[in-house]
């Protein structure tokens, strides 16, 4: 059996986060700028079915599969993969590493759990089909935050810019015109779990209002797809704005994100918001189309306001 590697991108979520769990739609797309690998190489000097994990991120190094608790996300995502694929594991040394930033909505958690399915189910020479790998992903995610959207483990899995309604089939999306981003990591963590549960608290309190808020989320989020299919990448920017004005109305933003919004629309970005849970981690800023290289100065801006990390993304 020779050795088996995977790499999955990340992904940003364009528009309609949070509403996305009430099932308005959002749009995300994959970042290949950062990546998450898993590589499997076969352990004859080991045991029969012994398996050995290193994710250095998570402070493993030869840690054995088996000790892991039954809701690790790793060890749960191999033996989701086992009973899918019907097959046990011939003892081996899983690497797992990853250029994704952790709790910073990037989808690390979900671009692992893609890559190390896609990586052991093709190992044992049975690769799964992709709706497979997303739907375990997905009961990976529910580890980390109870009710996901699966937008994250969408997104990644299929690699593609992804129009994600809750419990729908998925729906790619064509992007006419390519756009950069700047995303700047806020360097505070952003407690996905925490905010998402958050909103439901508040929407439980106040139904009508936050219903409405979604419901105008939604709305922008229908504009930001005509506009991105229709190439009018300049009607972008004040959809970025009006999204991030009503983030701030459900509560998930910060006055650090905040700062680096104004900052990157100070340096002439076209549009700025946060994205994924809030609260922290990324936010995104749109570089004007006639524009370019003005993703440079954005990034600067964005780091003397004291993020920790730019990444500038062609979203194509
Ligand atoms: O923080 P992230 O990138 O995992 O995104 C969370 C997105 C939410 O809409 C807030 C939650 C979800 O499950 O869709």
């Amino acid at each position: 059996m020779p050795a088996y590697s995977a790499s999955v991108p990340g992904k940003v979520i364009l528009f309609g986060e949070h509403a996305v769990v009430y099932g308005q739609p959002a749009l995300a797309v994959p970042v290949a700028d950062v990546a998450a690998k898993v590589r499997i190489q076969p352990a004859p000097d080991l045991p029969r079915g012994e398996v050995l994990l290193t994710a250095p991120a998570v402070g493993l190094r030869d840690a054995s599969l088996n000790s892991l608790p039954e809701n690790d996300p790793l060890a749960k995502a191999v033996r989701l993969t086992l009973e899918a694929v019907g097959a046990h594991m011939p003892a081996a040394r899983i690497w797992i590493s990853s250029t994704i930033p952790v709790a910073a909505g990037l989808g690390s958690g979900a671009a692992v759990s893609v890559a190390l399915v896609r990586a052991v189910s093709g190992f044992l020479g049975k690769p799964l089909p992709p709706q497979t790998v997303s739907a375990i992903a997905y009961e990976v995610e529910k580890i980390h935050h109870g009710t996901p959207s699966g937008i994250d483990n969408t997104v990644i899995t299929y690699a593609k810019p992804v129009y994600f309604v809750r419990g729908e089939p998925i729906r790619t999306f064509s992007i006419a015109k390519p756009f950069t981003l700047v995303i700047a990591d806020s360097g505070v963590p952003a407690p996905t779990a925490e905010a998402v549960a958050d909103v439901r608290r508040a929407y439980q309190g106040e139904p009508k209002r936050y219903g409405a808020l979604f419901a105008a989320i939604g709305r922008v989020v229908e504009s930001a797809r005509a506009a991105i299919v229709g190439g009018a990448v300049e009607d972008l920017g004040a959809l970025m704005d009006e999204n991030q004005r009503l983030l701030e109305q459900i509560g998930v933003s910060c006055p650090t994100l905040e700062r680096l919004i104004a900052a990157a629309k100070q340096a002439g970005a076209l549009g700025a918001k946060l994205s994924g849970g809030g609260r922290g981690g990324n936010m995104i800023a749109l570089v004007p189309p006639q524009n370019p290289a003005l993703a440079g100065a954005i990034a600067e801006a964005l780091r003397a306001a004291g993020a920790v990390r730019t990444i500038v993304s062609l979203v194509k």
